[in-house]
């Protein structure tokens, strides 16, 4: 498949992405408290075969062997996120020590790797204390956010400059307060509307917090969006899809986009928002870029005796899925890419996920062909360089995921990394699109003229 490798900026980062609690183990190492994942883990039935991330991939022990792994493909670039519950363990308070010399030992030997790192705040591991006062359903759960998001940046700023506040607000609401297949296991419509006010609120906040401490830190929040596509002409099926874009797009991106959160949505939801003077234009903190995670569309029907948004996914006949089940269709990262520019006027994009899981076998002599995640990555690369080229600033893009981890209530049955990790023994081997990866990294990189 041939990508549009000269639509790309000369600068552009390449990369691979993990969360804390998907990839470091040592739950209980160094001061770190449990975290809500913790809990919804190790609660009977809420986890694929019971699976924890107790020891994930013990990243917090291999993580030079792990940094060895991103220079042999090549990458420039690293997202990964900081463990709240490593930093502040008692969610507010005191901060541990230990949590922080972790991942200032790790900024620092990434950018010894020349890998530029991308700090997220918060993937999803709230500490437990704090959801035991009532999580993002309640207001302090976002001002706690804000002063952990000042701690980090305080200390590792300094290095750091590419910040991410939330990865995919979304999830945390309608999946962990709505339909409960991630922590905290809610399914409460109120609780998950106050907490989604409140994830965007702690976004705001903490962007605030992070320039007051780190001057020149580029800030920006990350979202996973769909293309939304109605299941019939029928206007019921088409009013639908517009609730569901609102559920998955526009509820995320207008209030950061200073427009207040959608009207149409409010009146959906009917649940009150716990709105106070100033907090629409703290949500609306500047952004300096936009992430965009993009794994599958989505087609609705409606559905009036469903939950909210009151829209049933719809099965397409002979489309092809992952692993997952998820579609693959890579012209929904190409039409996001360009809403985002074209709607929301966005200045820089960077596509934070992207990637695909498939069962892979590994052969006789230990290598991992894995067909299905390389034409999905391929495809994916050629639609970005295509929306690039059709003018959306896109910056970066980083592959879901460096490693096999914990794919949360899925457990470790689905691997989506360009990494195959042997949970047995933790031994790590370049997968098939590994190496098609890098090779992608190296045609782009050829193309750049070397400095003279
Ligand atoms: O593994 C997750 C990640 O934590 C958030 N985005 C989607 C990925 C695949 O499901």
């Amino acid at each position: 498949m041939t990508i549009d490798l000269a639509a790309l900026p000369h600068d552009f980062l390449w990369g691979t992405a993990t969360a804390a609690y998907q990839i470091e183990g040592a739950v209980a190492e160094d001061g770190r408290s449990p975290s809500i994942w913790d809990t919804f883990s190790h609660t009977p039935g809420k986890v694929a075969n019971g699976d924890t991330g107790d020891i994930a991939c013990d990243h917090y022990h291999r993580w030079r062997e792990d940094i060895a792994l991103m220079r042999q493909l090549g990458t420039n670039a690293y997202r990964l996120s900081v463990a709240w519950p490593r930093i502040v363990p008692g969610g507010d308070g005191p901060v541990n020590p230990k949590g922080l010399d972790f991942y200032d030992q790790l900024i620092d030997a990434l950018l010894d790797a020349g890998i530029t790192p991308s700090v997220t705040l918060y993937h999803w591991d709230l500490p437990q204390v704090l959801q035991d006062r009532g999580g993002w359903p309640e207001r302090d759960t976002a001002e706690h956010f804000a002063a952990y998001a000042e701690t980090v940046a305080a200390r590792l700023g300094d290095r750091v400059t590419h910040w991410t506040t939330l990865n995919e607000p979304l999830c945390s609401a309608w999946i962990g307060h709505l339909e409960g297949l991630m922590a905290p296991g809610l399914t409460d419509l109120t609780a998950a509307v106050r907490a989604s006010y409140h994830l965007l609120l702690g976004h705001g906040l903490a962007s605030k917090a992070i320039r007051a401490v780190a001057p020149g830190a580029q800030v920006g929040i990350v979202n996973n969006l769909s293309t939304i596509h109605p299941a019939s002409d029928r206007p019921e099926d088409l009013a639908a899809a517009r609730r569901m874009d609102g559920h998955t797009n526009r509820w995320w991106l207008d209030p950061v986009h200073g427009r207040g959160f959608p009207a149409d949505m409010r009146e959906v939801y009917g649940v009150e928002l716990p709105e106070k003077p100033g907090d629409s234009a703290a949500i609306a903190a500047p952004l300096d870029w936009l992430g965009l995670n993009y794994y599958f569309p989505q087609t609705v029907a409606d559905d009036p005796t469903g939950p909210a948004p009151y829209a049933r996914a719809v099965r397409r006949p002979g489309v092809p899925r992952t692993g997952m089940d998820w579609e693959v269709d890579a012209s929904g990262i190409e039409t996001l890419l360009l809403r985002l520019t074209a709607e929301y006027g966005a200045r820089k994009l960077y596509v934070t996920e992207n990637g695909s899981a498939y069962p892979d076998t590994v052969r006789p002599d230990g290598t991992i062909d894995d067909p299905g995640r390389q034409d999905y990555l391929e495809r994916h690369l050629a639609a970005c360089a295509s929306a690039a080229r059709r003018g959306a600033p896109l910056a970066g893009y980083f592959a879901w995921s460096l490693l096999d981890n914990f794919e949360w209530a899925y457990g470790y049955d689905k691997r989506f990394g360009l990494v195959h990790v042997d949970y047995r023994t933790q031994a790590r081997t370049i997968k098939g699109t590994g190496h098609r990866y890098a090779e992608i990294i190296r045609g782009h990189r050829d193309r750049v003229p070397k400095a003279a």
